[in-house]
Protein backbone atom coordinates (compact mmCIF):
# COMPACT_ATOMS: atom_id res chain seq x y z
CA UNK A 1 0.00 0.00 0.00
CA UNK A 2 1.72 3.14 -0.85
CA UNK A 3 0.79 6.13 1.08
CA UNK A 4 1.70 9.40 -0.16
CA UNK A 5 0.81 12.94 1.73
CA UNK A 6 0.30 16.42 0.08
CA UNK A 7 -0.04 19.96 2.06
CA UNK A 8 -2.30 23.13 0.65
CA UNK A 9 -2.40 26.22 1.72
CA UNK A 10 -5.68 26.03 2.58
CA UNK A 11 -9.37 24.50 1.85
CA UNK A 12 -9.77 25.91 -1.11
CA UNK A 13 -6.17 24.64 -2.63
CA UNK A 14 -7.08 21.51 -1.40
CA UNK A 15 -10.72 21.01 -3.14
CA UNK A 16 -9.35 21.94 -6.05
CA UNK A 17 -6.32 19.22 -5.89
CA UNK A 18 -8.65 16.61 -4.72
CA UNK A 19 -11.56 17.21 -7.32
CA UNK A 20 -8.56 16.46 -9.94
CA UNK A 21 -7.69 13.71 -7.93
CA UNK A 22 -11.46 11.90 -7.80
CA UNK A 23 -11.85 12.98 -11.38
CA UNK A 24 -8.93 11.18 -12.55
CA UNK A 25 -9.47 8.03 -10.08
CA UNK A 26 -12.90 7.59 -11.25
CA UNK A 27 -11.63 7.80 -14.92
CA UNK A 28 -9.41 4.90 -14.15
CA UNK A 29 -11.71 3.12 -12.56
CA UNK A 30 -14.35 2.93 -15.21
CA UNK A 31 -11.70 2.05 -17.69
CA UNK A 32 -10.54 -0.64 -15.79
CA UNK A 33 -13.74 -1.74 -14.84
CA UNK A 34 -16.87 -0.01 -16.36
CA UNK A 35 -17.79 1.45 -13.41
CA UNK A 36 -16.35 3.57 -10.39
CA UNK A 37 -18.45 3.06 -7.08
CA UNK A 38 -17.21 6.06 -4.58
CA UNK A 39 -17.97 6.22 -0.89
CA UNK A 40 -18.55 9.71 0.59
CA UNK A 41 -16.88 11.60 3.57
CA UNK A 42 -19.65 12.78 5.51
CA UNK A 43 -18.81 16.06 7.91
CA UNK A 44 -17.94 19.44 6.51
CA UNK A 45 -14.76 19.48 5.18
CA UNK A 46 -15.52 17.52 1.81
CA UNK A 47 -18.18 19.79 1.18
CA UNK A 48 -16.18 22.21 -0.66
CA UNK A 49 -14.67 19.34 -3.00
CA UNK A 50 -18.42 18.27 -3.55
CA UNK A 51 -19.55 21.73 -4.90
CA UNK A 52 -16.28 21.78 -6.90
CA UNK A 53 -16.90 18.38 -8.41
CA UNK A 54 -20.65 19.54 -9.38
CA UNK A 55 -19.69 22.74 -11.29
CA UNK A 56 -17.81 23.09 -14.20
CA UNK A 57 -14.70 21.52 -15.60
CA UNK A 58 -15.58 18.29 -13.08
CA UNK A 59 -19.82 18.55 -14.06
CA UNK A 60 -18.76 17.76 -17.43
CA UNK A 61 -15.65 15.41 -16.78
CA UNK A 62 -16.55 13.15 -14.50
CA UNK A 63 -17.77 9.67 -15.88
CA UNK A 64 -21.23 10.41 -13.79
CA UNK A 65 -23.42 7.74 -15.44
CA UNK A 66 -20.87 4.94 -14.73
CA UNK A 67 -20.54 5.70 -10.87
CA UNK A 68 -21.84 4.56 -7.60
CA UNK A 69 -22.58 6.39 -4.73
CA UNK A 70 -22.06 5.01 -1.66
CA UNK A 71 -21.73 6.75 2.68
CA UNK A 72 -18.55 5.70 5.15
CA UNK A 73 -20.78 6.60 7.61
CA UNK A 74 -24.12 8.24 8.25
CA UNK A 75 -25.89 9.78 11.28
CA UNK A 76 -28.97 8.26 12.41
CA UNK A 77 -31.20 10.97 11.40
CA UNK A 78 -33.39 11.72 8.42
CA UNK A 79 -32.08 12.51 5.34
CA UNK A 80 -33.42 16.11 5.64
CA UNK A 81 -31.56 16.81 9.18
CA UNK A 82 -28.70 19.12 9.31
CA UNK A 83 -26.93 16.45 10.57
CA UNK A 84 -27.46 14.01 7.77
CA UNK A 85 -24.32 13.35 5.63
CA UNK A 86 -26.40 12.51 2.74
CA UNK A 87 -28.00 15.45 2.87
CA UNK A 88 -24.83 17.55 2.83
CA UNK A 89 -23.64 15.44 -0.27
CA UNK A 90 -27.39 15.80 -1.80
CA UNK A 91 -27.39 19.52 -1.39
CA UNK A 92 -23.27 20.46 -2.02
CA UNK A 93 -23.33 17.81 -5.54
CA UNK A 94 -25.79 15.25 -6.41
CA UNK A 95 -29.04 17.28 -6.53
CA UNK A 96 -27.19 19.23 -9.50
CA UNK A 97 -25.11 16.18 -10.56
CA UNK A 98 -26.06 14.08 -13.77
CA UNK A 99 -27.36 11.04 -11.51
CA UNK A 100 -30.26 9.22 -11.01
CA UNK A 101 -31.82 7.94 -8.03
CA UNK A 102 -30.75 4.44 -8.56
CA UNK A 103 -26.86 5.42 -8.43
CA UNK A 104 -26.95 6.49 -4.78
CA UNK A 105 -27.41 3.95 -2.18
CA UNK A 106 -27.57 6.07 1.17
CA UNK A 107 -27.76 4.50 4.58
CA UNK A 108 -31.51 3.27 4.91
CA UNK A 109 -31.74 5.17 8.40
CA UNK A 110 -35.16 4.64 8.40
CA UNK A 111 -34.76 1.09 8.10
CA UNK A 112 -34.83 -0.04 12.39
CA UNK A 113 -33.12 0.24 15.26
CA UNK A 114 -29.47 1.10 14.52
CA UNK A 115 -28.47 -2.37 14.52
CA UNK A 116 -31.11 -3.17 11.72
CA UNK A 117 -29.95 -0.19 9.63
CA UNK A 118 -26.29 -1.91 9.88
CA UNK A 119 -27.46 -5.02 8.90
CA UNK A 120 -29.40 -3.80 5.77
CA UNK A 121 -26.67 -1.32 4.62
CA UNK A 122 -24.51 -4.19 4.53
CA UNK A 123 -26.76 -6.34 2.42
CA UNK A 124 -26.89 -3.07 0.14
CA UNK A 125 -23.19 -3.24 -0.24
CA UNK A 126 -23.03 -6.76 -0.79
CA UNK A 127 -25.76 -6.33 -3.84
CA UNK A 128 -24.68 -3.09 -5.33
CA UNK A 129 -21.28 -1.99 -4.61
CA UNK A 130 -19.31 -5.46 -4.49
CA UNK A 131 -17.63 -6.07 -7.87
CA UNK A 132 -14.83 -7.65 -9.39
CA UNK A 133 -11.94 -5.33 -11.05
CA UNK A 134 -8.25 -6.28 -11.78
CA UNK A 135 -8.87 -10.04 -10.43
CA UNK A 136 -9.89 -8.06 -6.86
CA UNK A 137 -13.37 -8.63 -5.54
CA UNK A 138 -14.04 -5.09 -4.09
CA UNK A 139 -16.49 -2.62 -2.41
CA UNK A 140 -15.08 0.36 -3.59
CA UNK A 141 -12.90 1.83 -6.25
CA UNK A 142 -12.47 5.06 -4.25
CA UNK A 143 -13.09 6.27 -0.90
CA UNK A 144 -13.03 9.98 0.79
CA UNK A 145 -12.68 10.03 4.28
CA UNK A 146 -11.92 12.67 6.93
CA UNK A 147 -10.24 12.07 10.17
CA UNK A 148 -11.79 14.22 13.52
CA UNK A 149 -8.89 15.71 16.21
CA UNK A 150 -8.87 12.68 17.66
CA UNK A 151 -7.77 10.32 14.92
CA UNK A 152 -11.42 9.00 14.44
CA UNK A 153 -12.50 8.56 10.60
CA UNK A 154 -15.97 7.80 9.16
CA UNK A 155 -17.44 6.96 12.65
CA UNK A 156 -14.70 4.67 13.66
CA UNK A 157 -13.59 6.00 16.97
CA UNK A 158 -10.66 5.53 19.05
CA UNK A 159 -11.32 2.85 21.51
CA UNK A 160 -14.29 1.17 19.90
CA UNK A 161 -13.50 -1.88 18.10
CA UNK A 162 -13.60 -0.44 14.84
CA UNK A 163 -15.86 -3.00 13.56
CA UNK A 164 -14.71 -6.27 14.76
CA UNK A 165 -15.80 -8.92 14.10
CA UNK A 166 -13.04 -8.63 11.17
CA UNK A 167 -15.86 -9.64 8.74
CA UNK A 168 -18.39 -7.44 9.48
CA UNK A 169 -18.60 -4.45 6.62
CA UNK A 170 -21.18 -2.10 8.56
CA UNK A 171 -21.57 -1.58 12.31
CA UNK A 172 -23.98 0.60 14.55
CA UNK A 173 -22.35 3.15 17.37
CA UNK A 174 -23.57 5.14 19.58
CA UNK A 175 -21.95 7.92 18.88
CA UNK A 176 -22.65 9.38 22.02
CA UNK A 177 -19.47 10.84 22.72
CA UNK A 178 -18.82 12.25 19.26
CA UNK A 179 -19.72 15.73 17.58
CA UNK A 180 -22.57 15.82 16.78
CA UNK A 181 -23.38 13.08 19.50
CA UNK A 182 -25.88 10.81 17.36
CA UNK A 183 -26.51 6.94 16.68
CA UNK A 184 -24.21 5.95 13.28
CA UNK A 185 -23.65 3.71 11.39
CA UNK A 186 -20.35 3.44 9.83
CA UNK A 187 -17.99 1.44 7.45
CA UNK A 188 -15.87 -0.58 9.29
CA UNK A 189 -11.82 -1.41 8.70
CA UNK A 190 -12.39 -4.39 7.13
CA UNK A 191 -14.92 -2.94 4.22
CA UNK A 192 -12.49 0.32 3.85
CA UNK A 193 -9.89 -2.44 2.97
CA UNK A 194 -12.26 -3.50 0.20
CA UNK A 195 -11.57 -0.50 -1.40
CA UNK A 196 -8.61 0.12 -4.06
CA UNK A 197 -7.69 3.74 -3.20
CA UNK A 198 -8.67 6.34 -0.07
CA UNK A 199 -8.56 10.03 -0.02
CA UNK A 200 -7.96 11.66 3.25
CA UNK A 201 -9.15 15.42 3.49
CA UNK A 202 -7.90 16.89 6.54
CA UNK A 203 -7.97 20.67 7.24
CA UNK A 204 -6.64 22.52 10.30
CA UNK A 205 -3.80 22.81 11.98
CA UNK A 206 -4.62 20.31 14.83
CA UNK A 207 -5.59 17.69 12.56
CA UNK A 208 -2.84 18.09 10.15
CA UNK A 209 -0.36 17.93 12.94
CA UNK A 210 -1.58 15.00 14.55
CA UNK A 211 -1.41 13.50 11.77
CA UNK A 212 2.00 14.02 10.93
CA UNK A 213 2.92 12.85 13.96
CA UNK A 214 0.93 9.14 13.44
CA UNK A 215 2.98 8.84 10.30
CA UNK A 216 6.43 9.67 11.66
CA UNK A 217 5.83 8.00 15.16
CA UNK A 218 4.53 5.03 12.81
CA UNK A 219 2.16 4.98 15.50
CA UNK A 220 -1.13 4.51 13.87
CA UNK A 221 -2.33 1.24 15.59
CA UNK A 222 -4.06 4.13 18.51
CA UNK A 223 -6.45 5.76 15.65
CA UNK A 224 -8.86 4.62 13.39
CA UNK A 225 -7.55 6.80 10.43
CA UNK A 226 -4.28 5.18 10.58
CA UNK A 227 -5.64 1.72 10.37
CA UNK A 228 -7.34 2.25 7.40
CA UNK A 229 -5.42 -0.42 4.85
CA UNK A 230 -7.15 0.01 1.26
CA UNK A 231 -5.42 -2.02 -1.78
CA UNK A 232 -3.92 -0.20 -3.19
CA UNK A 233 -2.77 3.63 -2.26
CA UNK A 234 -3.93 6.13 0.53
CA UNK A 235 -3.38 10.38 -0.46
CA UNK A 236 -3.32 12.69 3.08
CA UNK A 237 -4.82 15.95 1.83
CA UNK A 238 -3.68 18.13 4.28
CA UNK A 239 -4.70 21.88 4.36
CA UNK A 240 -3.32 24.16 7.09
CA UNK A 241 -5.62 26.59 7.47
CA UNK A 242 -9.03 26.06 8.47
C1 LIG B 1 -18.83 12.20 10.29
C2 LIG B 1 -17.60 11.88 9.47
C3 LIG B 1 -16.38 12.10 10.30
C4 LIG B 1 -15.70 13.34 9.76
C5 LIG B 1 -14.64 13.84 10.71
C6 LIG B 1 -14.11 15.20 10.24
O1 LIG B 1 -19.90 11.62 9.99
O2 LIG B 1 -18.73 13.04 11.16
O3 LIG B 1 -17.64 10.68 8.89
O4 LIG B 1 -15.47 11.03 10.28
O5 LIG B 1 -15.11 13.03 8.50
O6 LIG B 1 -15.23 13.98 12.00
O7 LIG B 1 -15.21 16.10 10.24
P1 LIG B 1 -15.07 17.58 9.65
O8 LIG B 1 -14.80 17.43 8.19
O9 LIG B 1 -16.42 18.19 9.92
O10 LIG B 1 -13.94 18.23 10.40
Amino acid sequence: MESIVHRYPDRQAMARAAAAMVAERAAAAVAGCGTCHLALAGGSTPETLYRLLAASPWRETLPWKRMRFFWGDERLVGPDHPDSNFRMAWDAMLRSAPVTAAQLHPVPVAAGAPAEVAVRYGEILEKYARHRCRGQSLLFDLVLLGMGKDGHTASLFPGDRCGLPATATVIAVDGRAASPPLPRVTLTLAALGQCRDVVFLIAGREKTELLERMLADGNLQGYPAGMVRPRGRIDWLLAESE
